[in-house]
């Protein structure tokens, strides 16, 4: 077996569990006696003359850093090497100095660590510049296909079912509603999952239209039955009623989903006369150390990519599957984006539990 030489890097915004599966990787990668290069903050490193990279060794490892949230290597979640913003507001095409740092560096391999739009570019990178990918999925928001789990999910529902226990009792001392704005993006995973853990009275998701009377009408019953609080959970692409998404514009102009907890919030203390507060939980939900799920999953993710580089299968991600890690095509999984199936067990099983679902 010839010694390799194989990339890490992390893209896309973090979570938790990508040092648990950098340190899988190093480790596999040790014992099949190869050497390790992390590409530091994502593609960008490799926009630097000479490229931005660290080597990584096991001992790197015998600390607490498989325990923390973030990402060693660093990433980034803009800057689209394809077309990349320019200090004068232009876009330019990067790619070919990405592909140039990962032929400086020589690599046998490239392991990369994202979703599906970190996918999306990496697998295009690959196939320009000749370079032998494999993907390991991460994601609070558990939208990429092909997968029943990402990196980064399970903590991301622990910490949004966290809130909803801390939420409880002070809702239940001050007779309130409290609205819960999770993260997720387009999916409504997190709200889904957090909401029948943490229970919650009513679950908003995109995936599925409410009407206010339809929550209100829950939020009274609520009452009726003489519970003085209720939760209610809204994942953040959640539209108003007519379809308009809530955003929050940062300096320099860029959208990220955020607020429709405000919009909730207000409606239903007109419908009901309950007093309501929000709680937007933002990126708390990135952070935290690890739940032991992630880092198994992190654990075995990070084995396999390297069993994948050995037998020379790229073009593939790997994918936890009926209890176990299997490889699929980065194509097809990018494809196969993963909302929520409004018929799905975990709808049904709060349909059961008579959760409202705001329909
Ligand atoms: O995709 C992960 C995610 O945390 C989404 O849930 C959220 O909408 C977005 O990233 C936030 O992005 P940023 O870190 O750029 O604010």
């Amino acid at each position: 077996m010839s010694k390799k030489k194989i990339g890490i890097l992390t893209s896309g915004g973090d979570c938790a569990g990508l040092n648990a599966v950098i340190r899988s990787v190093v480790h596999s990668a040790h014992h099949q006696g190869w050497e390790t290069i992390g590409i530091l903050n994502g593609t960008a490193g490799l926009l630097k003359d000479p490229p931005q990279v660290r080597t990584l060794h096991p001992r790197d490892f015998d600390g607490n850093v498989m325990r923390l949230g973030g990402t060693i290597l660093g990433t980034t979640n803009k800057g689209n090497p394809f077309a990349f913003p320019m200090a004068d507001g232009s876009t330019k095409d990067l790619s070919g100095k990405i592909i140039d740092g990962f032929k400086i560096l020589g690599l046998d391999g490239v392991i990369g660590i994202g979703g599906d739009g970190s996918f999306a570019i990496l697998k295009e990178l690959a196939k320009q510049g000749g370079i032998n990918l494999v993907g390991v999925p991460k994601t609070i928001d558990n939208d990429i296909g092909m997968t029943e789990a990402s990196v980064g999910f399970d903590t991301a529902v622990m910490v949004a079912t966290e809130a909803l226990d801390r939420l409880q009792p002070t809702a239940a001392s001050h007779d309130r509603v409290m609205i819960l704005e999770v993260m997720g993006r387009d999916a409504g995973h997190i709200a889904l999952n957090a909401g029948i853990a943490g229970g919650a009275d009513v679950i908003l998701i995109p995936e599925i239209p409410y009407t206010i009377e339809n929550i209100a009408r829950k939020i009274k019953s609520v009452k009726e039955s003489g519970r003085n609080f209720a939760l209610v959970v809204v994942s953040e692409a959640v539209s108003t009623p007519e379809g308009t998404k809530a955003e929050m514009e940062y300096h320099g102009g860029e959208k990220r989903y955020g607020g429709i907890g405000y919009y909730i919030g207000d409606k239903i203390a007109e419908a009901t006369d309950c007093e309501t507060r929000v709680t937007i939980l933002g990126h708390v939900q990135r952070g935290s150390q690890p739940t032991w799920n992630d880092r198994l999953l992190a654990s075995a993710f990070g084995a396999k990519a390297v069993e994948l580089i050995k037998e020379g299968k790229f073009g593939r991600m790997v994918a936890w599957s009926d209890r176990q890690v299997i490889d699929v095509s980065i194509d097809d999984a990018i494809k196969a984006y993963q909302d929520v199936n409004p018929n799905s067990t975990l709808v049904q099983t709060a349909r059961s539990l008579g959760i409202s679902l705001g329909d």
